[in-house]
């Protein structure tokens, strides 16, 4: 018997290359993204790792390569029609509305997810789709019992958890994340890696990251950038041991 196929991507970089002015901050990266298999890039500060996520989401468009998703070269389009296709990003910056509440924040980003030019007036059984995927995101990371809390009074960690559930309402198969950890301490970032790897059993996770335990302790394959081209991809031992990323990253002397 011949072994089960290997899933195919949910999206397919290739060639994606990004130019500002003289500086090419994403060099001819290819990167496939696949349900089941979380996939960390990781690299220093100025690696294009962000560059990257904004390129799969169309917050910015290539200079060069394709973005596949089902077939479609979905490359340069805007950010809206990306979303349709099912990607969700979470930014680096914590993007909430402090004023605001839980709920409301995520039923925001639930109806930017939704709603269409001209369709604000949504029918009440659509408004309830958005209230139900609104809850079921918070629920996913925990926060179901701060729902009604000022958003900007939560704890950092938890805004930032709040963010990944802005990501979620949207119902993404594939979700981008962009340092989801940055600023939680070592027993919230552990948490917070265990819901990701849940979330990766069931979407196509791109999971920007600098916290080296919790990405080696959750990624199934590791890219690492440096001064935006790709250095290494593989699992995540045969990187950790890859020479030229110890020497390029993990701060090793030759
Ligand atoms: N809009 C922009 N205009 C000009 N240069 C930019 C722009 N965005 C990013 N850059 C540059 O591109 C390079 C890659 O930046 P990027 O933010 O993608 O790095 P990063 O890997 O996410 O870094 P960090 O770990 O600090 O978040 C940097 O040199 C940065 O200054
Ligand atoms: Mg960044």
């Amino acid at each position: 018997m011949s072994a089960p196929a290997a899933p195919s991507p949910a999206l397919s970089a290739r060639g994606l290359t990004r130019r500002f002015g003289g500086l090419v901050a994403v060099r001819d990266v290819d990167l496939d993204l696949t349900v089941g298999e979380l996939h960390a890039v990781i690299g220093p500060n100025g690696a294009g790792k962000s560059t990257l996520i904004n390129l799969l989401s169309g917050d910015l468009a290539p200079t060069a390569g394709e973005i596949r998703i089902g077939g479609t070269d979905v490359a340069g389009w805007p950010a809206f029609r990306i979303a349709r296709r099912g990607v969700g990003r979470s930014y680096q910056r914590t993007n909430i509305l402090g004023e605001l509440t839980v709920l409301e924040n995520v039923r925001l980003a639930a109806q930017r997810g939704r709603t269409t030019v001209g369709g604000l007036l949504a029918p009440a059984g659509r408004r309830r789709d958005i209230v139900a995927a609104a809850e079921a995101a918070l629920a996913t990371v925990g926060l179901a019992s701060r729902a009604a809390r000022t958003a900007g009074l939560l704890s950092h960690g938890e805004q930032r958890q709040l963010e990944i559930a802005m990501t979620l309402a949207t119902e993404p198969t594939i979700l981008l994340l962009d340092e989801p950890l940055a600023g939680m301490g070592p027993e919230e970032a552990e948490a917070t890696g265990r819901l990701i790897a849940g979330l990766a059993t069931r979407h196509a996770v791109l999971l920007v990251e600098h916290d080296m335990d919790v990405v080696f302790a959750i990624a199934k394959r590791v890219t690492v950038m440096v001064n935006g081209a790709v250095i290494a991809t593989g699992l995540p031992d045969a990187v950790r041991a890859d020479p030229q990323v110890r020497i390029a990253y993990l701060g090793e002397d030759a």
